[in-house]
């Protein structure tokens, strides 16, 4: 079963690259930053890229409506939210629900609902953070637990390099993430898009 999946992006875009080299079939990209890597990448590799800035929009839940909407005249059966960098409004959640996943930089529940996870990791102290992927439901960074991998903090780490280190395992545990979302929608037969 290959699942048409649509990635919310705001950042480098590094997860959407992977994606792409371990050929998940990734049909559109939705951001709300036009000029992220992610949208670069999309454009270089012919990749729909669906423009969501919020000032095209009177308000959040208008802009997530267009998106949705957009999202499904592309018949996206899995939303991968990969560095998307704002809060998604009910409806939008509504229409994927099940079908959208979330990887965050930190073992949730632990630094979560921020968009600092890395620096709240090194400014506690600990000494093992990770990642985590997670069904994305209404309250932030709280959806059930898919997979999560832990990381050591080291001594002398700075948050660009502890977020280094927690991207390797992003890498590995995202399209893990992917391939469990296509096994269980298969094995629940639930209708797709
Ligand atoms: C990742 O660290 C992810 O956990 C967080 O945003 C970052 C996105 O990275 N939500 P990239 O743009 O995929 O490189």
């Amino acid at each position: 079963m290959t699942l048409r999946i649509g990635v919310l992006a705001s950042g480098k875009g590094s997860n959407l690259r992977n994606l792409l080299e371990r050929g998940f079939t990734v049909v559109a990209v939705a951001t709300n930053k036009p000029s992220c890597g992610a949208g670069a990448l999309a454009r270089e590799r012919g990749i729909p890229l669906g423009e969501f800035s919020q000032k095209r929009f009177a308000s959040l839940s208008q802009r997530d409506e267009a998106m949705r909407d957009w999202l499904l005249e592309e018949r996206v059966q899995l939303v991968v939210n990969a560095g998307y960098d704002r809060i998604l409004s009910a409806p939008f959640i509504d229409a994927f629900r099940d079908r959208m996943i979330n990887v965050h930089p930190s073992l949730l529940p632990a630094f979560g609902g921020g968009m600092d996870a890395v620096a709240q990791a090194l400014a506690r102290g600990v000494k093992l953070t990770g990642c985590t992927v997670h069904l994305v439901t209404e309250e932030v960074d709280a959806g059930p637990i898919l997979l999560q991998s832990a990381v050591p903090v080291l001594p002398d780490d700075t948050v660009e390099t502890l977020h280094a280190r927690i991207q390797l395992e992003e890498h590995r545990l995202l399209p893990e993430a992917v391939r469990l979302m296509e096994q269980s929608l298969a094995a629940t037969r639930a209708p797709l898009g």
